[in-house]
């Protein structure tokens, strides 16, 4: 039986108007956000700090969020049930208490309002230099990296695997930067947070301070504690699918209008923390943002079907609405929509946050590969053209909103 500690006191405390206090949290405590179901469905502890119908804030220690992934990954074979958000750092610097938590989860779930979003005007501009990066796209170093990854026993956001994939990403992009001679690449970590070793990865092409142009996948799995998580789909199909955009735009000539940004983003399977903290930071520095692209599962095409997904929730429509148009102009396969119907991934921290983002998918969200977070995660299930596909659009979507300049 769970153990459910309530927070009795605080009303109790509210009665007699006693000042609130904040909630200590300790480095082993996380702050999350988790649908109802999923808190009923996990074994561990947990502390009530405010619900709402459907959701909760709850804290937890880090067996807790062992318990909830357990959860969640049972309700993928019974009822479907959200994912959780880790939402320990947003917490921590708006200084919320105890007290006005109900505010804090309110807020969090209310739909961002965007600050950025007005409407902008998205065209389709410069199919000669698409096409011309088109021609130098290499799958098959795309296939060679995804071995590269898919070889670690994890890249648990806690472990040391997980900190050398980090590594070995950041060595591939200062390695093209130095081989193709550009001297506007910064490539840096942003860390996550006090409890996770594996920072994200951020790499900036360009040196101009117009908004940003961001394409990024996590590259985080599970641990491997009871058994190896390849990740080869989820998602070392995005990863390697950024990383051979990345290799594709710096190895050509061209300079942007505006500069480019290609992360990899670490523990998103604990809540989409690692992109909470870029996100943080982004806001931190100030770095203002044209578009944000999510690449999370590339790589398995259900039944064969060359088909390109787009997620219709917690994301931009007009964006998305471009995205459509790019996939007919450049990609030329037929587009569908399907939504994951809670936070599944990094755009949700974008979208969170108020900036605009679109999230393509490689089949229906019910037809999705079934063998992510367990050891059948493997590259043998994927198809590489499907994947190519991925890569096409996202070239075509960091040319086309980057904007070439001669
Ligand atoms: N890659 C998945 C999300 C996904 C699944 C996208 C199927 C498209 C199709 C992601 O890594 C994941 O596992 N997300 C969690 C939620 C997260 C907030 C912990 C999930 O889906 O439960
Ligand atoms: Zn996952």
């Amino acid at each position: 039986m769970p153990q459910k500690k309530l927070f009795a006191a605080l009303s109790l405390l509210s009665l007699l108007s006693i000042p609130a206090f904040a909630i200590p949290v300790t480095v082993n405590e996380h702050v999350i956000i988790a649908p109802q179901c999923l808190i009923k469905n996990s074994h561990g502890d947990y502390t009530l700090l405010a619900s709402q119908p459907g959701f909760a804030l709850i804290t937890v220690n880090s067996s807790g969020i062992e318990q909830l992934i357990e959860a969640k990954h049972q309700a993928e074979h019974g009822n479907p049930c959200g994912g959780f958000v880790d939402v320990t750092h947003a917490w921590q610097s708006t200084h919320f208490t105890a007290k006005n938590a109900s505010q804090f989860l309110q807020n969090y779930l209310q739909p961002a309002k965007s600050l950025m979003q007005n409407k902008a005007s998205y065209s389709i501009r410069y199919p000669q230099q698409v096409k011309q990066i088109f021609d130098t796209l290499n799958p098959q170093a795309m296939w060679n990296n995804l071995t590269t990854l898919t070889n670690f026993n994890d890249r648990y956001a806690n472990s040391d695997n997980g900190v050398r994939a980090a590594n070995w990403l950041q060595t591939q992009v200062a390695t093209m930067a130095k081989d193709f001679h550009r001297d506007d690449v910064t490539v840096y970590t942003v860390a996550t947070g006090s409890y996770y070793k594996q920072p994200s990865v951020v790499v900036k092409f360009g040196n101009s301070s117009e908004p940003g142009v961001v394409i990024g996948g996590h590259m985080d799995t599970l641990s491997s504690t009871f058994s190896k998580k390849p990740g080869a789909d989820d998602d070392g199909s995005g990863t390697v699918t950024v990383l051979e955009t990345a290799r594709a735009i710096l190895s050509s000539n061209m300079h942007f209008k505006r500069p480019i940004y290609f992360i990899w983003y670490a523990a998103e399977e604990e809540g989409l923390v690692g992109s909470g903290h870029v996100v943080t930071d982004f806001k931190k520095k100030n770095i203002p943002v044209h578009a944000v692209m999510q690449l999370d599962m590339t790589g398995y095409a259900y039944k064969n079907q060359p088909d390109i997904w787009l997620i219709k929730d917690y994301v931009n429509k007009d964006l998305t609405g471009y995205l459509e148009q790019l996939i007919n102009t450049y990609v030329k396969q037929p587009v569908k929509y399907t939504q994951c119907g809670y936070a599944c991934s990094d755009h949700a921290s974008w979208t969170q946050g108020g900036f605009v983002s679109a999230m393509p998918s490689e089949s229906a969200f019910e037809n999705s590969n079934h063998s992510i977070h367990t050891s059948q995660d493997t590259m043998e299930k994927l198809s590489l053209t499907h994947m190519t596909d991925y890569v096409k659009l996202a070239v075509a979507f960091a040319i086309e909103l980057a904007e070439p300049v001669v």
